[in-house]
């Protein structure tokens, strides 16, 4: 049986790849800390010391997350928004082609995502893309870090107080009516982060046994291509390479 090789996912997809798992491995994992520091006996300055370490990481998480959605505009055919969102010429065709595949129980080998996950790549990319705005949304109102923090200092420092002095555990350096306010408009977007947590704690296990699955069952050696970029296949792709 001779094995056709096919390039696919180009260098900026990879590393996209990796660094996004390591950076989510990370926040959901000082996140599961945070969500219970009332239960570790975490102290305040333990908390602060937390979320300035998720902080951080979600910051890398965030520049590499912008960083693949103008790759999607510049980057190999793969990478393309074309090539990922579930609409456009012959999507429709695409996807009734793999029900029914699936349906006969044909192995259908594709080069770049199935119909079916395009799909699922465009609502992860949507989840991380929601979990990076309520994240940056909730840094600058619990540390007053950027890109929100200068102006929400600015909003709730007590009078006579310069806003650069505004800081967490410092209810001296605040307003508390402004501050009260402040608190409760970013308690739906704590909420959100919460329920995108475990909204992505699910996604990623779906993700994982998909291709685990698929490997199993068609071959066609798609987890190592998120490794070497490329895919081989006994039989010709159902979707054409560029
Ligand atoms: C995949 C990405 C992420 C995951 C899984 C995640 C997960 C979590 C979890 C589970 C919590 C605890 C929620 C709670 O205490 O109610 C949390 C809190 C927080 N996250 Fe994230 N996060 C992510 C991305 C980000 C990003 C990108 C930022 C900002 C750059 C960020 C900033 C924060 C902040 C400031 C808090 C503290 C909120 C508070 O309890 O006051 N997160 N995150």
């Amino acid at each position: 049986m001779k094995l056709q090789e096919y390039k696919v996912w180009d260098a900026t997809t990879r590393g996209f790849h990796w660094l996004n798992v390591l950076c989510v491995l990370g926040l959901a994992g000082v996140g599961t800390v945070i969500l219970n520091d009332a239960a570790l006996g975490v102290s305040n300055e333990g908390k602060v010391i937390l979320k300035l370490t998720h902080v951080w990481i979600g910051y890398v998480f965030v520049l590499n997350l912008l960083w693949r959605f103008v790759w999607g505009f510049i980057g190999g055919p793969y990478a393309r928004w074309r090539a990922i969102l579930p609409f456009g010429r012959g999507y429709g065709a695409q996807l009734a082609g793999e029900f029914a595949a699936i349906r006969e129980g044909r192995s259908q080998n594709y080069v770049g995502h199935t119909p079916l996950g395009r799909i699922a790549v465009t609502v992860l990319l949507g989840a991380l893309l929601l979990q990076g705005a309520t994240g940056l949304i909730l840094a600058g109102t619990d540390l007053y870090m950027p890109p929100f923090g200068k102006t929400i200092a600015t909003n709730i420092a007590a009078s006579g107080v310069d806003p650069s002095q505004v800081r967490p555990n410092a209810p001296e350096t605040v307003d508390p009516e402004s501050y009260k306010a402040m608190r409760a408009m970013r308690a739906p977007v704590v909420e959100t982060h919460e329920i995108m947590y475990f909204v992505l704690l699910g996604l990623i296990a779906l993700h994982v046994a998909a291709v685990v699955l698929t490997e199993l069952k068609h071959g066609g050696n798609i987890i190592s291509a998120m490794f070497s970029g490329r895919k081989s296949f006994a039989n010709p792709p159902a979707d054409r390479p560029e």
